[in-house]
């Protein structure tokens, strides 16, 4: 299986902070951001991984990474993402280094405590369709929520205002190679992006979409106030723990 950490659009919520610096390289405790998402894929066993970039300053994920040694990286391509389209968008440009197989997405703002190998392996083993990660949070409005029917996922609704449940879908995303058909079929939301959650309720619509709980702590760190708080969680326990 293939990884895909999406690391482009321009990190606008986080001001004159990202006006230089790229959003993934701030420092997030004792290492750049991007480390944690590259990392949560190496633990689960994914040894190949593109990076998708944007902004002002992309050469810097090749200086800072270069072809990925440093974590064990088999192979390590990279390729930009013109403008900040969406997710689904930065995902879009996956496709040709795919090849017709499944693939791992982690965004590249989402920090992890624990490892996601077991939800992987389940993933290699399952035929066909999609698998995403839930956490339960206790502001799910500024997220990804689920509707959930017993243990089924009903459909997946981007940031509501009256969340359906308590739980975020974290930016880990698995997906078999139909994901670029979807996002090849999707249109432009009220905020001109290509969402991740309107490909993923093809899946669900489709019936091919599992989900796990994600275990240990999950962050995201692209506003001032998660930054400090994956920082924070970082120093207190350490972050992509083995066990
Ligand atoms: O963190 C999980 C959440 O991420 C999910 O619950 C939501 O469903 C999903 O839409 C997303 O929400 P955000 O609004 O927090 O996403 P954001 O625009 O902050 O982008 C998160 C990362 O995705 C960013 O660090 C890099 C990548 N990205 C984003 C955009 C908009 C790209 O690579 N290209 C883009 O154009």
């Amino acid at each position: 299986m293939r990884g895909v950490v999406l690391a482009g659009g321009l990190g606008t919520r986080l001001g004159a902070v990202t006006r230089i610096v790229n959003k993934h390289l701030l420092p997030v405790y004792d290492k750049p951001m991007i480390y944690y998402p590259i990392q949560a894929l190496v633990n689960a066993g994914i040894r190949d991984i593109l990076i998708v970039t944007g902004g002002r300053n992309a050469g810097d994920f090749l200086r800072l990474l270069g072809n990925g040694r440093e974590f064990g990286l088999q192979h390590i391509d990279y390729t930009y993402q013109e403008g900040e389209g969406g997710i689904a968008e930065a995902l879009g440009l996956a496709e040709h280094v795919a090849q017709g197989q499944k693939i791992c997405v982690i965004l590249g703002d989402n920090i992890i405590e624990r490892n996601i190998i077991q939800a992987v392996d389940d993933f290699r083993k399952q035929e066909r369709g999609a698998k995403i990660l839930l956490k339960k949070v206790h502001d799910p409005e500024r997220f990804g929520v689920p509707e959930l029917d017993g243990d089924s996922i009903v459909r997946i609704e981007e940031k509501p205002k009256q969340p359906k449940s308590p739980y975020a879908v974290t930016g880990i995303y698995m997906f078999d190679e139909t994901v670029f058909e979807k996002i090849h079929r999707l249109s432009r939301s009220d905020r001109g992006e290509l969402e991740i959650t309107d490909v993923n309720n093809q899946y669900i619509q489709e019936g091919t979409m599992t989900w796990a709980e994600l275990q240990g702590w999950w962050t995201d760190a692209g506003t001032i106030d998660s930054l400090r708080r994956a920082t924070n969680l970082v120093a207190e326990t350490g972050a992509n723990l083995i066990d």
